[in-house]
């Protein structure tokens, strides 16, 4: 997969941990910063890599701020983009067999970096359950 990934400098560290062990699950990346733990307003990070997943530059995206609620909102407000704030394995599964969630948002001043890895893992690894769930997102988002 195409992967976009953003921080701000709240979670500069946890996206750069990750990096490299996304790229070893034969994922692509695109990292569109932040490049260095100096201040930054991450509406920026979510628009670029909220940007390429709508478009379909990317097919999926990760945003880390500090808590990662910033990300979240930022990165809803962008068509076609099902953002989830995850803290743990149960909510990211979830978020993709019930949400089909195109993006993962984290904390990086709230998830450390071992629990972070497993939740990205669980993350790509899981499958969208469609049927009642499809619908529910399609009352959402309306099918064109
Ligand atoms: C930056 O200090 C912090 O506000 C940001 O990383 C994030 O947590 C916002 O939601």
């Amino acid at each position: 997969m195409q992967v976009a990934i953003g921080s701000d400098h709240g979670g500069y560290a946890l996206k750069e941990y990750l990096k490299p062990y996304i790229a070893e699950m034969g994922h692509e990346l695109i990292d569109v910063g932040c490049f260095s733990e100096d201040s930054v307003d991450y509406p920026e990070q979510a628009r670029a890599v909220t940007e390429l997943v709508s478009q379909g530059n990317a097919d999926r995206g990760i945003l880390i701020c500090g808590t990662g609620i910033g990300m979240s909102i930022a990165a809803n407000r962008m068509p076609g983009i099902r953002a989830a704030l995850c803290h743990e394995i149960f909510t990211a599964v979830m978020s993709r067999r019930h949400n089909d969630a195109n993006v993962l948002c984290m904390g990086g001043r709230v998830t450390g970096p071992g629990l972070a890895l497993e939740m990205v893992k669980a993350w790509f690894s899981t499958d969208f359950d469609g049927g009642r769930h499809q619908r529910r997102l399609n009352m959402i988002d309306p099918p064109e």
